[in-house]
């Protein structure tokens, strides 16, 4: 059997997001990383010691990683033979059918197959539905050598990508018990963080799905209980949520999170779709995925009319300061963003709007913004009747009251939809004579 060249090269096969984040933080810990990306752009991109994506830090890491001569990019999946570890960080979009698709990781294995060798460890850290390590990759891989094949859910937020991958505990599971034991040893030895380890790779591929279920279904609860806040009045939902969170439950307390105008992003508006069409294959109609999907995703009409309805009662107005685009506080990532179904919404209801995101600027196109965005945040707020903070942005929070109650109409409304101003924030802005409304506040 011919010796693999290192213990401490690792391939990361898909070098978008995920496969950046994790390919420049194993390289900072001293492994010798090589991507393999179909991508020019993200190839030259990373040559140039620059980050593919938008994320804190990450061009920082990439940058050293590269002079440093630790991360090489390439797109010959033959470049997995020189390693001991091959990570797996392709695309699983979702087909029409709210099933994965999971073309591109079946691709990338059989790409990469030909070059493994025995005793090396195949990883897979793309979201997939149940059994996709074991039924559809495991055969590919191991075909041609006796390789480890192992799942390990990425369970990282971005906006906090770095930080994240280094801290939070680690899951894995293995095709058999070898991999599960190659897999664990591979974390521990590679960040200084919790390995958990189940039993096999279709319970590590659940977590990753039970949590964005938890995550997804517990801010549908926190959107309802804010919903019968605005109905019933004098109220604040986030004042209710943090009482109720004091309550010790088993281990640990209840746990309801923060509402807002909407659910963005890849994961958490793809995933509960994963979880019911599973439960159709196999004769379920789970219910939990629906009711937090379809909760969540009305939460943007909401918006529009909750801003629409406290207008009108406050003697109209049509001019509106939109501020914030990403569904991400400090990113520009407007993937599924639900701040475009508002927009569009006002837009229909009549209202003329202005739109700023200092993070979005420039990337108009990819997320189907139906008008130019505004680069001047005080030519966006002039004379606005209303300000909607539809994201948290620090260059939002860092506004003063008194100066922007100088930039809007007398009396405006300032709309709260993801910025979560305290009661003495709230106080003050009323001290200037402008109105506040919040998402169940
Ligand atoms: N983005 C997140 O916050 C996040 C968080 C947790 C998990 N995930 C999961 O991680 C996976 C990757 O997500 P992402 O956001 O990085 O996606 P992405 O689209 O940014 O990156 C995927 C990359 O894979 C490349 N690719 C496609 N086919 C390939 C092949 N055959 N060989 C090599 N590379 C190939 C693409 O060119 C692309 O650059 C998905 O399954 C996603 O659900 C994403």
């Amino acid at each position: 059997m011919p010796a693999v060249h290192s213990r401490k090269a690792v391939a990361v096969v898909g070098f978008g997001y995920i496969g950046a984040v994790i390919g420049a933080v194993l390289a900072d810990r001293g492994y010798d990383v090589v991507g393999i990306e179909p991508n020019e752009r993200i190839r030259e991109s990373v040559r140039a010691g620059d980050a593919p994506v938008p994320e804190p830090g990450l061009g920082e890491l990439i940058a050293e990683a590269v002079s440093e001569g630790r991360l090489t990019i390439t797109d010959d999946p033959a470049a997995v033979a020189e390693c001991q570890t091959v990570l797996i960080s392709v695309g699983t979009p979702l087909t029409a059918t709210c099933n994965a698709d999971t073309s591109q990781i079946a691709e990338a294995a059989r790409a990469i197959a030909p070059h493994l060798r025995d005793g090396q460890l195949v990883m897979l850290k793309s979201t997939v539905p149940p059994r996709t390590t074991a039924d559809l990759i495991a055969p590919i891989v191991t075909e041609t050598a006796a390789v480890h094949v192992a799942f390990c859910p990425e369970r990282l937020a971005e906006g906090r990508a770095i930080e994240e991958f280094r801290t939070i505990p680690v899951v894995v599971g293995g095709v058999d018990a070898e991999s599960t034991v190659a897999a664990a040893a591979f974390w521990r030895e590679a960040l200084d963080v919790e390995v958990v380890e189940v039993s096999n790779s279709l319970g590590a591929e659940l977590v990753k799905l039970a949590d964005n279920l938890w995550i997804d279904l517990n801010i549908a609860l926190a959107n309802e209980l804010a919903q019968l806040c605005d109905k019933l009045g004098g109220v604040d939902v986030l004042e209710v949520i943090h009482a109720a969170n004091t309550l010790p439950k088993v281990e640990h307390n209840v746990n309801i999170l923060v509402p807002s105008i909407g659910v963005g992003g890849y994961c958490l508006t793809k995933d509960p779709w994963f979880v019911h069409a599973m439960g159709a294959d196999h004769g379920l109609d789970l219910q939990t995925p629906q009711v937090s999907r379809r909760v969540n995703d009305a939460m943007a009409l909401y918006a529009a009319e909750s801003i629409d309805e406290t207008l009108r009662e406050a003697g109209g107005g049509k001019r509106i300061a939109v501020l914030g685009v990403a569904f991400k506080t400090d990113t520009g990532d407007c993937r599924f963003t639900p701040t475009i179904p508002v927009i569009k919404s006002l837009l229909e209801k009549g209202y003329e709007l202005k739109v700023h995101d200092p993070f979005v600027e420039g990337h108009e196109a990819e997320c189907d913004l139906p008008l130019a965005l505004e680069p001047d945040l005080a030519e966006t707020l002039k004379d606005a009747d209303c300000v909607a903070f539809f994201t948290g942005h620090r260059q939002f929070r860092e506004i003063s009251t008194e100066w922007l109650a100088g930039q809007v109409r007398p009396g405006a409304l300032l709309f709260d939809g993801r910025m979560y101003f305290s009661r003495e924030q709230i106080a003050e802005i009323e001290s200037f004579g402008l109105a506040y409304k919040g998402v169940g506040r």
